[in-house]
């Protein structure tokens, strides 16, 4: 496979809540390329996190793209709401909204970039039908809800069905993995096909955001320093 630049997107997750503006200064000085943001509502998955007001709060704190992902039922509401607060890149659930397709198309054409994400139990061929209409597919690793969960192993092969389709297709979303991403993880899905990492805990937890930001792209000399 050819060396492709891959997108690192830390997740505001992992960060301690009472201070995202460091986090987000942390995220932009480590040479990362995009602000995850989990939008959580307590219904599609437990916890609730925040709004559209913390992601126009954070628009104001960074020029970075702002990649939220929409935790939400029927996120068709929302829609408008989050890209007037800056988000460039709107990501939703398949499993969250019965008419997917037009929620592709309302992200589209209120401006933003449309993702659709998949939690491990959604086989990947379920949104053969829509991937010539989006930007983006975020295949889960995990069960969302939670930073700091193990990677499912599976969800890996999902990656490679997904990039040998778009090869064999012609189309040219990205593919972007989120749970459980760490240097090892990252690796073998680099291997798969994937161009965009989400990584919460490994990136705020490291020792050297910096040199997280290089294991996780696989380039430097960083794969065999500790974390
Ligand atoms: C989980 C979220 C993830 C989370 C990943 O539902 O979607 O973005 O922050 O956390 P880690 O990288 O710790 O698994
Ligand atoms: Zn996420």
């Amino acid at each position: 496979m050819p060396d492709k630049k891959i997108t690192i997107a830390p997740s505001l997750l992992a960060s301690d809540f009472s201070n995202l503006g460091s986090a987000v200064d942390l995220i932009r000085q480590s040479g990362a390329d995009w602000v995850h943001m989990d939008v959580m509502d307590g219904r599609f998955v437990p916890p609730i996190t925040f709004g559209e007001k913390v992601v126009s709060d954070i628009r104001k704190e960074t020029e970075l793209p702002l990649d939220v992902h929409l935790m939400i039922e029927h996120p068709e509401m929302k829609i408008a709401d989050f890209v007037e607060a800056g988000a460039d890149w709107v990501t939703v659930h398949s499993e969250a909204t019965v008419h997917l397709h037009r929620v592709l198309s309302s992200i589209r054409q209120a401006g933003a970039k449309a993702g659709v994400s998949i939690v491990p139990s959604t086989p990947v061929e379920s949104l053969f039908p829509v991937l010539g209409d989006l930007d983006m597919v975020l295949i889960m690793s995990v069960n969302p809800g939670y930073g700091g969960q193990r990677f499912i192993p599976f969800c890996a092969e999902k990656v490679k069905v997904l990039s040998c389709y778009r090869e064999e297709n012609g189309l040219d979303f990205r593919i972007s993995v989120d749970g459980g991403v760490n240097p090892e993880t990252a690796a073998v899905l680099r291997q798969a096909g994937a161009d965009v990492l989400v990584a919460g805990s490994a990136f705020f937890n490291a020792e050297s955001p910096a040199a997280m930001v290089d294991r996780l792209r696989g380039v430097g000399g960083g794969e065999a320093s500790g974390s």
